[in-house]
């Protein structure tokens, strides 16, 4: 049994916008999800057979990951709701990735190549063994295993697929890595980078550069307040609504830019412990939103009864419904301001942990080249 947590997210500026290059910025939240994997004689998720249609992510790592291994019983706990804008998503992509990577463990060959796994001389790619001769002796298996940017790297991949080829890295980096990421099209030299996604859509590659940016000590009274509408939203069609609007109307580019800048306010403002200007940038980002169609009366009701009591308030992630967020340090007061206003209110620190592992007993589990 290995078992294997991943936190949700909160995009504080950028949604969409990071879709087409811009920054966007995200933390990791209080609110986890624990993916635990077995053998077992047929494979099924929470008691169920694995339906493709219901877990495509479970099913994409599987074809990925997993394509000749034997059935697994896979479970997922956890608080974080589905099509809440929180990651989700992500955070259960990540963990089933690290789970699975433990269950089959990574290789190297007798010149040092891993020949299964990830490489950092590769950060676009994750390496599974060719030929039976190419496995050398050396083999790292359980925890050990895992690397943090090769679980961010298949949750992305898989969820781009899921979401019809386009999907921005941002929500895989912060499910794996936790803590505050920001991703842009380039290199931001006040940040400390991590690597470079790429990924090709309709003839079309883009480029991400994903950077960690280390939360202020004096931003540690702050807290974040999720108000969940609970109406459930879909990301993908979201994002593929953006998309035709942009198509009809390439006028809309100019609030991505909008978005762009405000995001880099907010960078500014977080950098400077300044949860005046994060606020008042998080407003903004809220109204812009509102002018891309992504927000909804309920969203915006939340938002605006947040305001009043916080530094500022927005719509998270894809919109449609879903979630807000509100930055306060008086998450007692917005919470009650959120939930007179309809929604289901909790709170979360800045910046959770990353992926971590809960358990890992008898992972060295299967060898692909033995059965
Ligand atoms: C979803 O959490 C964020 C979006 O920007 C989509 C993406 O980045 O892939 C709406």
């Amino acid at each position: 049994m290995v078992r294997v947590s991943a936190p949700g997210k909160c995009i504080l500026f950028g949604e969409h916008a990071v879709v087409y290059g811009h920054p966007a910025v995200a933390v990791a939240i209080d609110q986890r999800l624990t993916v635990s994997a077995e053998l077992s004689s047929q494979w099924d998720i929470d008691g169920k057979p694995l339906n493709a249609q219901k877990h495509p992510h479970v099913e994409a790592l599987k074809s990925r990951m997993w394509a000749h291994g034997p059935p697994l019983r896979v479970s997922i706990q956890g608080d974080i709701p589905a099509g809440s804008g929180l990651g989700s998503s992500a955070s259960l992509s990540a963990a089933s990735a690290s789970c699975l990577r433990m269950l089959r463990g990574r290789y190297v060959d007798a010149n040092g190549n891993w020949t299964e796994g990830w490489s950092s001389d590769e950060p676009n790619n994750v390496y599974f063994g060719h030929s039976k001769e190419s496995f050398g002796e050396n083999r790292l298996h359980g925890w050990d295993a895992v690397n943090e940017d090769e679980s961010a790297l298949l949750a992305h991949a898989v969820e781009a697929s899921a979401q019809g080829g386009m999907a921005s890295p941002i929500d895989s980096s912060t499910c794996s890595h936790g803590g505050c990421i920001v991703a842009f099209k380039e290199k931001l030299p006040e940040l400390d980078w991590l690597y470079t996604r790429k990924l090709k859509h309709e003839e079309m590659e883009r480029k991400w550069e994903l950077h960690r940016l280390v939360i202020p000590e004096k931003l540690n009274s702050i807290k974040l307040v999720i108000g969940h509408t609970g109406i459930h939203g879909s990301t993908a069609k979201q994002v593929e609504m953006v998309r035709g609007k942009i198509q009809q109307n390439p006028s809309l580019i100019q609030v991505m830019d909008a978005i762009g800048q405000i995001t880099k306010r907010g960078i500014e403002a977080f950098l400077s412990a300044d949860p005046v200007t994060l606020g008042q940038s998080m407003n903004e980002n809220h109204l812009l939103l509102q002018g891309l169609n992504v927000s909804c009366p309920e969203l915006d009701a939340l938002v605006e009864a947040a305001q009043l009591t916080s530094f500022g308030a927005k719509l998270t992630g894809a919109g449609g419904g879903g979630c807000m967020i509100a930055l306060t340090s008086d998450p007692v007061e917005t919470s009650r301001a959120i939930e007179l206003a309809g929604g289901r209110a909790f709170i979360s620190s800045l910046g959770g942990q990353g992926l971590r592992c809960e358990d890992d007993v008898g992972s060295l589990s299967w060898n692909p080249y033995e059965i």
